[in-house]
């Protein structure tokens, strides 16, 4: 586990990126970006009192084009749960500092911390949440071997872990327990249901090979 932690970046939370674009960089480029594209539509002068305002972005969630007003510091996760109507839940707050992995959704298809992500820096991206994998009705093969295999006990790590493997399914349909271990380096379950969360894994991959 120690080299999890060490290599957690592997994970591609977007921590690096994120924690240097909230020092300074990223970030700071694209609010300035967005603060024009919006003053020039506007045609108003941006001001300081620009940056305490909020901005609307269009995010692509889950196929569907959705409205918010955000600040421009506000993360995706926040979005999610808190400026759409109706509000996107499956992702959870749990650390809120890119630790645990509650929050992963996918970005284009790549799995990253929701928490540790703009909702300015996620327009123009597909954004995938649990519930955007499979619905109850017809839910996807981890979706289903999480429930056939009793992989959860309070569930707040469960939509990361889904997520997560479901990405990783499809780049490996094929995984090695370790190698399902070491997908799942960046999402933590405090209950400790690891060993049926990889079964859970396992046998959504076979299952999907039957
Ligand atoms: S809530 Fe985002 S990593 Fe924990
Ligand atoms: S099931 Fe409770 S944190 Fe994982």
């Amino acid at each position: 586990m120690t080299k999890s932690r060490d290599n957690r970046d592997d994970h591609d939370p977007g921590r690096r990126k994120f924690l240097k674009g909230v020092g300074i960089v990223g970030a700071g480029a694209a609010i300035a970006d967005h603060l024009w594209v919006e003053a020039e539509a506007a045609e108003t002068v941006a001001t300081p009192d620009s940056l305490s305002g909020t901005v609307k972005v269009v995010l692509d969630v889950n196929g569907q084009k959705r409205d918010a007003q955000v600040e421009p510091r506000t993360t995706l996760l926040n979005t999610l749960r808190n400026h759409l109507d109706p509000a996107v839940t499956g992702p959870k707050l749990v650390c809120d500092v890119g630790t645990c992995g509650a929050c992963t959704v996918l970005l284009d298809g790549k799995p990253v911390y929701s928490c540790l992500v703009l909702a300015v820096d996620a327009t123009n991206k597909k954004i995938t949440t649990v519930e955007g994998l499979g619905t109850p009705e017809n839910p996807n093969a981890v979706q289903s071997a999480f429930v056939e295999n009793d992989a959860l006990m309070c569930g707040f790590c469960t939509p990361g872990f889904v997520t997560t493997i479901s990405a990783y399914l499809k780049k490996n349909p094929n995984p090695s327990l370790a190698e399902v271990r070491e997908a799942c380096k960046g999402n933590f379950c405090r209950c400790g249901t690891y060993p049926r969360v990889f079964e859970a894994a396992l046998a959504a991959a076979k299952g999907s090979q039957a």
